[in-house]
Parts: structure tokens; C-alpha cells; sequence
């Protein structure tokens, strides 16, 4: 076990921290380096810039970058970049994107962009005295921060409202200012959590020295500022509707008004049911992470909060909603998505800046219309396949090229299987089985699943 502990491991070169722990890692070392290294991007001074998102970079990880083209979204037409490694994914947008663009498109509207940062603190004296001096407070708070708010206020963005939370029923002692921000087409997450940090020693100071605060003034100590990353006042709503029976040709198996019913039924199971809004939900983030990622935005932070949102009235939910009245159908989706087009690695990923110019440089409030129009599209597609052919047929067709790559398929024989497999179940058994019958072929195939 020694031997696979190392200190000052960041201190090595990239070849030796490959060699490293392909040494101590690998039984096959030499050629897991080389494939490793192999993913290094042959441009040296790219490969710096990429080495320079983070840290220990032994070599690039790639994913698929596609593209969903003949999105509609508030009367504009959109190819909408995609990142992402799941087979039928891009497809799926890109059908639901063309049903709609013959139905009136997507349309979106930004319902609030407030972001949320906390100053977190301990104080044991009277809350009421807090409470007080907080108008004092604030103007000092606002007024240390000048130097860091100045340059985002120009841009229209700055600090919104501070209000003290008294949490000392949860916890003895326990306090927090909470602070709205708008960050214009910025993420925002240095700015917030700069003028936090600053809030947090004027906090510290102000208690130490204002009258009204004393003895214990002094012992008014910051646990911790951070951004909130939980943010229902960042909202878009992404929706499409039409009439009923303009959504004959959604599928074969059923007609509009079959259709629409047995689809509202299925967002309305989500709604219900904890455990089939957590898949429901996934499927929105199929849509909503890839193109979260091919824009360098924070799929983490959209994720996390996205699904506190699902839950915010104590069950977790279906993100979207749909209704089917007076022959108008409805379906639409609210997603919290605090997202930037500027800052970040939004503009220093080669590829992100690439993804933001197909996209027309979008602002940050475009850019949420977009992905919450991306999330609905994959949402609308999933739904209209589970609730006819089920989903499997597509997805194996999608997958069906991977399995021929795997069991070591050549081209004749891959072109044999697509054609094979156009009427027929994809499985991997079944697709090893049609190889170990192709003439020519037989018994090649043996890799396991
Ligand atoms: C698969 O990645 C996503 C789905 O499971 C979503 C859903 O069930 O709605 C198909």
C-alpha cells in the first residue's frame, strides 16, 4: 500500500505523473501512458490553456460535441451545441426541435435573474440588538464593498437587498446575511463571493465597535461567505403549445387528442411520484447539461440547484408541467439556471467561446432560454417515446453503432447490421449473434459486454 502514497505529486512533470501512476495503478503501465498521452492535443500552446483549468492534467478526457440544429426560440432559429457522451441524446432535441419549429417553436421568458450570496455567523447576544443596528450595518456594508460593486453597478448589475436571517431556533447563536445579486451576463460567482468576503470582515468590525453591540460585540465571528448556489429568483420558463389537433404526426401509435392526454398523464406522474420525477427530471437535464457544458458553464451548480427546486414545496417534483384545455395544448417548464455568457472559462474554453458564436453571443438571459428550451425539447422527446414505442428501440438504434465498434465490427459488416437492425430489437446478444452469422465472418466476434 506504501508505495502507492506519494507526497509532492503536483511538483512532477506531466509524463512523470503519468508514469507515476500508471506504475502504481495500472498492470498494462507503459500502454496506459501511451494511450493516456495519446489524448494530449497535438497544438502545445492549446494544451496549456487546457492544462490550466486545473490541476495534476495528465492528458484531455475528449466527449462528443454535436449539434441540434432547427431550434425555434422566441421567433429566432438556433443549431444548439451539445456535449454529451449518451447515445440519442442529440437526436432526441434535434427531432423535438423540428416537430416544434412546424408548431410555432419555442418560446421562453425570463422570469427573474437574483442571485443569492450568504455571510454566515455566530453571535450569542440579543438578536433584537442585531436587528437595530442592521440599518447602520447595511450603509457600512455597501460602503466597504464600493471598490469591488463600482464596475459591475456601471453594467447595471450590483448588490440587491441585505436582509439579517435569524437561524438561532435551528442552532443557538446562528445568524446570516443573505444578499441578492445581479451579475448582468456574468456567472457572477468571484464578484459575489468578493464582496461576501469583504462583507464578512466589515461585519466582523462593525460588531466589534458599535455600541449598541457591546460587551459581546466582539464575539461576533463569520463562519463562512459563500454564493448560494440555490437560486429560485434566477428563473426561466421555457414552453410550447399549440392546438390539440395540430399535434397530429407526433407519433404513429396514437391520435392528437390520444396523444395529448396520454402525455399529460405522464408529466403528471412526475408530479406525483418522487420516483418518476427523479428520472423525468434527468431527462430535462440530458438537454440542460449539454449545452450547461459545451457553453464551460457550471453543471454542478445547475444541477444541485435545479433539483432543490423540484423539491421547494417539500416533495420532490416534475420540473415541467403540462395541460390540455379548451383544445390548447401546454407544456412548459420552469428551471432556475444561473448561467453566464462572460467570465469564466465561458470565453478561455476554445470550444466554448465556439459554442457561444454559434449560439450569436448570446446574454446570459438568452443563453437561459436557450437551455431551458433544450431541457423541454429533450423532456417532450423522451415522453413522446415512452409513451409509444418506448424508449428503447431509439436508443438501442443510437447505441447500435457503439456495440458494432465494440465486438470489433467491419464496415460491410457494420453496414449489414444497421440495415439488418432497421425493422428489428437491438441487443448487444442480438447484435453478436447477427455478426457471428454474417458470412464471412463467423465466429470473429467474441469480445464480452
Ligand atoms: C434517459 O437518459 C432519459 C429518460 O429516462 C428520461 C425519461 O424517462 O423521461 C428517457
Amino acid at each position: 500500500m506504501q508505495e502507492k502514497i506519494i507526497s509532492g505529486f503536483s511538483k512532477l512533470t506531466k509524463a512523470e505523473k503519468l508514469t507515476w501512476v500508471t506504475r502504481h495503478y495500472v498492470a498494462d503501465a507503459e500502454a496506459a501512458a501511451g494511450e493516456i498521452a495519446g489524448f494530449t492535443h497535438a497544438d502545445e500552446r492549446l494544451q496549456q490553456v487546457l492544462d490550466r483549468f486545473s490541476e495534476n492534467t495528465v492528458a484531455n478526457y475528449p466527449m462528443p460535441f454535436g449539434i441540434a440544429p432547427n431550434f425555434l426560440i422566441n421567433g429566432r432559429v438556433y443549431a444548439v451545441p451539445m456535449v454529451i457522451e449518451e447515445s440519442s441524446v442529440v437526436a432526441a432535441a434535434s427531432s423535438a426541435a423540428k416537430f416544434w419549429l412546424a408548431r410555432g417553436g419555442f418560446k421562453a421568458e425570463v422570469l427573474s435573474t437574483v442571485k443569492l450570496g450568504q455571510v454566515h455567523f455566530t453571535w450569542s447576544g440579543d438578536p433584537a440588538r442585531l436587528r437595530l443596528a442592521f440599518a447602520e450595518l447595511e450603509s457600512r456594508l455597501r460602503l466597504d464593498a464600493a471598490y469591488l460593486t463600482e464596475n459591475m453597478e456601471k453594467r447595471g448589475g450590483g448588490v440587491g437587498r441585505i436582509e439579517l436571517i435569524d437561524l438561532s431556533d435551528r442552532e443557538p447563536g446562528l445568524f446570516q446575511l443573505r444578499v441578492a445579486f445581479q451579475t448582468c451576463d456574468s456567472m457572477g460567482a468571484n464578484f459575489i463571493n468578493s464582496v461576501l468576503e469583504q462583507f464578512s470582515a466589515t461585519l466582523e468590525e462593525f460588531a466589534a465597535a458599535h455600541p449598541a453591540l457591546q460587551p459581546d460585540g466582539k464575539d461576533l465571528v463569520v463562519i463562512m461567505a459563500i454564493l448560494s448556489n440555490y437560486t429560485p429568483e434566477c428563473v426561466v420558463r421555457a414552453y410550447v403549445e399549440c392546438p390539440v389537433d395540430r399535434l397530429a404526426g407526433a407519433c404513429k401509435e396514437l391520435g392528437p387528442a390520444a396523444f395529448a392526454e396520454k402525455f399529460r398523464k405522464a408529466v403528471r406522474i412526475a408530479q406525483v411520484d418522487p420516483y418518476r420525477a427523479v428520472t423525468h427530471n434527468k431527462g430535462i437535464f440530458n438537454g440542460v447539461d449539454a449545452v450547461v457544458l459545451a457553453t464551460a458553464n457550471d453543471f454542478r451548480a445547475i444541477e444541485a440547484c435545479g433539483h432543490a427546486y423540484a423539491a421547494r414545496d417539500g416533495q420532490y417534483r416534475s420540473l415541467s408541467n403540462c395541460t390540455v384545455e379548451d383544445g390548447l395544448f401546454r407544456f412548459w417548464a420552469d428551471l432556475p439556471l444561473a448561467v453566464g455568457t462572460v467570465g469564466g472559462l465561458t470565453n478561455l474554453h476554445p470550444l466554448a467561446r465556439r459554442s457561444l458564436d454559434i449560439l450569436g453571443n448570446p446574454s446570459a438571459e438568452e443563453l437561459m432560454a436557450i437551455i431551458a428550451c433544450t431541457g423541454l425539447a429533450q423532456n417532450f422527446a423522451a415522453l413522446r417515446s415512452l409513451i409509444t414505442t418506448g424508449i428503447q428501440s431509439g436508443h438501442m438504434k443510437m447505441h447500435l453503432a457503439n456495440i458494432l465498434h465494440h465486438l470489433g465490427a467491419g464496415e460491410q459488416e457494420t453496414r449489414e447490421a444497421i440495415e439488418h437492425f432497421r425493422d428489428k430489437t437491438v441487443s448487444f446478444a442480438a447484435v453478436r449473434e447477427f455478426l457471428n452469422s454474417f458470412s464471412g465472418n463467423a465466429g470473429v466476434v467474441s469480445k464480452a459486454p
